[in-house]
């Protein structure tokens, strides 16, 4: 089964025929259509699918625990960003089967066991929480907290996981399934340009930003946008853009990454003052300390503006990922075992998060990046050459057949 083949299985799964954008959401149809294409890739090649307590899948190459030497993970996600590209996620997981196709078909003998992972909810589009299964997996999250997370209709996590066939009681820690797991390898498009600058098909990471999500609900007083006097309104519109304003002034001033991507006015009539405004904050920056002083930046220019509009204003934080390096050894191993194979592979940081981001405070892990010409990503335009993805397939398993042959 070749990537191509892969690929073009899972390309027309979620896609809006509009936008050509993916709405590959957790616990939706079309997620249920993408863990079939998971399964149905996985037995092709002779592979044992799991699904986990916390909704991540897996398939085996040999079977992890019962005295077997820890595993070699690789994998990514299937789910999307409201109109996302067709790369970030699936791309780490065809390249995965694509390589341990590869690895089968030249006679490859594994020691430890290799395993593909697809980590739930890593885009946290339907329920707001960031890698929420890698973090329920590694006990980054409380279970409690976890299954009242609700989607923008008002389902809540537990609600969607029972409708799909899962008991919501059992999500939470699986230190057994951590235990059995040596390291984990991530490939990942670039979510940026460093690599098409450098001239290189493939990269390993070196870190990951601190990053996180502070939602924002501004208060005011619905009314008549034809007969409200301006100094009679509290309209909750007028603090949000000053925070808008305040964000991208703070993100210059601290060399940082602050974002409102997403924003719900109620009740969203054209000729009435919204009585609220729900609106949501990434933002990442080089170091933890940055990072604070730049949300507080922001957080005080929102609540200054919220006042002299008469409005109502609170944020909460809804993810948060600390500063990550990945493991400076297997890192510097990846290189050396691409320059094996005759590919330089430099070495980048990113503003990205990762399921391989959540796990690196567990397990050793490590990222391959596959050059991306434009650099967009989280966009229908995000894209990476036939020719790149077959390097990345070829990196993958030269990674793989190193750290699992010994
Ligand atoms: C995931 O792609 C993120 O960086 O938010
Ligand atoms: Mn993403
Ligand atoms: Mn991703």
């Amino acid at each position: 089964m070749t990537f191509t083949e892969l690929w073009e299985r899972l390309l027309p799964v979620g896609r809006d025929e509009h936008t050509g954008g993916y709405r590959r959401y957790s616990w939706t149809e079309p997620d249920a259509a993408c863990r079939s294409w998971f399964a149905a890739a996985a037995a092709e090649l002779g592979l044992v699918t799991d699904c986990d307590r916390n909704g991540n899948l897996w398939a085996w190459w040999g079977r992890p625990g019962g005295g077997a030497p820890p595993a070699i993970v690789t994998g990514s996600h299937l789910d999307s960003v409201p109109d996302g590209g067709a790369f970030d996620g699936p791309l780490g997981i065809v390249s995965a089967f694509a390589a341990i196709g590869q690895l089968r078909s030249e006679g490859f003998r594994p020691v430890r066991p290799i395993g593909v992972a697809a980590f739930t909810e890593e885009e946290g589009a339907r329920f707001g929480v960031a890698c929420l299964g890698s973090r329920l997996m590694t006990g980054t999250v409380d279970p409690g907290v976890a299954r009242d997370l609700r989607d923008g209709d008002g389902v809540t996590l537990a609600e969607a996981m029972l409708a799909a066939g899962l008991d919501p009681a059992l999500i939470g820690p699986d230190e057994p399934l951590l235990a059995d797991i040596a390291a984990y390898v991530e490939l990942h498009i670039e979510q940026g340009s460093a690599l098409a600058g450098l001239g290189a098909a493939v990269g390993v990471a070196d870190g990951i930003w601190p990053h996180g999500r502070w939602r924002c609900d501004f208060t005011g007083r619905a009314d008549h946008a034809g007969t409200t006097r301006l100094p009679d309104r509290r309209d909750p519109m007028l603090p949000f853009a000053a925070a808008v304003l305040a964000a991208r002034q703070a993100a210059a001033d601290a060399g940082a990454l602050a974002t409102f991507g997403k924003v719900i006015a109620e009740p969203g009539a054209a000729n009435a003052i919204s009585s609220g405004v729900h609106a949501w904050l990434d933002a990442r920056a080089p170091d933890e300390v940055v990072l604070e002083q730049m949300v507080s930046a922001i957080e005080g220019a929102a609540r200054s503006a919220a006042g002299d509009h008469g409005v109502g204003f609170e944020m909460r934080r809804e993810s948060f990922t600390p500063v990550v390096s990945f493991d400076p050894g297997l890192r510097d191993q990846l290189v050396r075992i691409l320059a094996a194979a005759g590919l330089v592979a430099p070495v980048l940081p990113t503003g990205a998060g990762h399921d391989a981001g959540v796990l690196a405070a567990w397990i050793p892990t490590a990222m391959l990046f596959v050059r991306n010409p434009s650099g967009v990503s989280h966009s229908p335009a995000e894209h990476a050459e036939p020719d790149d993805c077959a390097t990345g397939v070829t990196a993958l398993a030269a990674v793989l057949a190193e750290l699992a042959g010994q």
